[in-house]
């Protein structure tokens, strides 16, 4: 129940403005991401590709039907771009992208301007030689992703995409882009859905992801294992037991489980942080607190003792 309201609330503009404007909010934002600006943004990456991991930034922002916003958060990941060249940190560091941030919603066209923006993202990426990867949002939106990302591969072979585990469909999903050069991230699914379309029980959940992991293990793209579970990452270990190690990667967020993600890295694994950085954090940060009680708990905590 907490959950559901968590991202019931995660949509809504009035808990969203009380939740910005709450200056005690902060300490605790500042756990889940890296910072407002792009300088944040590169200067985490240096701390964590320091210790052998990997990175993929995000430039918070998510369901734009503004055009203008749209073409301007194309503009960030075009400046962020930039600044992980000159900072040298391209060969560890890639970016996600939410196509909601780039258009995907706009009344007219949105579908034509996210691919169009989208294009440009990867095109800059390109240039300075990393890659691209498309986050996943609700399930109104996969089977417009997956058409961009087909469209994009045309040009950009080496553009990713999220598939979430909880959606009945994913486990088809999976075999589909488990081919030569595709890379995909497999995630549990962080958005309210309904039963017709996901898994409710966090146990039929977690069966699906091993089915999804089989699937890319089994086949010849390049599995991205984007959880935080001790268990789905003993079973991932297990499944790959018999591929090299740069033929696959472990993912999780920034701020949790860190002293796992140096473990992993540590024992010969490539493991990449999802790095979220900028201002429109609320969306983001809700969903965090949605996934683990625990983290709410943390929330209130520092509410009453900040
Ligand atoms: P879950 O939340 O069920 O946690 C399982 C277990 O992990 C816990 O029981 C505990 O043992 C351990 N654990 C979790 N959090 C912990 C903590 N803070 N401290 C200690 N232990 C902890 N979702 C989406 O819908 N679209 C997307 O595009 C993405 N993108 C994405 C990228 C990456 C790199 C990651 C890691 C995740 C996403 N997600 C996502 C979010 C994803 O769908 C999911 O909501 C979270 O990863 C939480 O799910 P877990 O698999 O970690 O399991």
């Amino acid at each position: 129940m907490l959950r559901s309201a968590l991202l019931a609330a995660s949509r809504s503009g009035a808990v969203r403005e009380l939740v910005e404007r709450t200056p005690l909010t902060r300490p605790v934002v500042k756990r889940f991401i890296s910072g407002d600006d792009v300088a944040a943004a590169v200067a985490t990456t240096g701390e964590v590709v320091a210790d052998g991991r990997y990175v993929t930034l995000d430039h918070l922002g998510e369901d734009t039907r503004d055009a203008a916003q749209a073409a301007a958060t194309v503009e960030a990941y075009l400046d962020l771009l930039r600044k992980l060249e000159l900072a040298g940190h391209t060969e560890r560091a890639e970016v996600s992208v939410k196509l909601s941030a780039v258009g995907q919603f706009l009344p007219v066209d949105g579908e034509k301007i996210a691919l169009e923006n989208a294009r440009r993202i990867c095109s800059a990426a390109g240039a300075v030689g990393t890659t691209v990867t498309l986050d996943m949002e609700d399930h109104t939106t996969t089977d417009s992703t997956l058409g961009i990302l087909r469209e994009l591969r045309v040009d950009f072979p080496w553009v990713g995409a999220v598939l979430q585990a909880y959606l009945k469909r994913t486990e088809q999903d999976c075999r589909d882009l488990a081919h030569v050069g595709s890379r995909v991230r497999l995630c549990k699914g962080a958005y309210q859905e309904p039963a017709s379309v996901a898994f409710q029980d966090k146990t039929d959940v977690d069966r699906s992801y091993v089915r999804c992991l089989k699937a890319l293990m089994a086949g010849a793209g390049y599995p991205m294992v984007a959880s935080h579970d001790p268990r789905l990452i003993a079973i991932a270990g297990e499944l790959a037991k018999d591929r090299s190690p740069d033929t696959y990667e472990y993912q999780m967020l920034y701020g949790i489980r860190p002293d796992e993600q140096r473990r992993i890295a540590a024992a010969g694994n490539r493991m990449r942080v999802y790095v979220p950085y900028g201002d429109q954090w609320y969306g983001y940060f809700m969903r965090r607190l949605a996934e683990r009680p625990a983290n709410v708990a943390f929330f209130l905590r520092s509410l009453v003792t900040t």
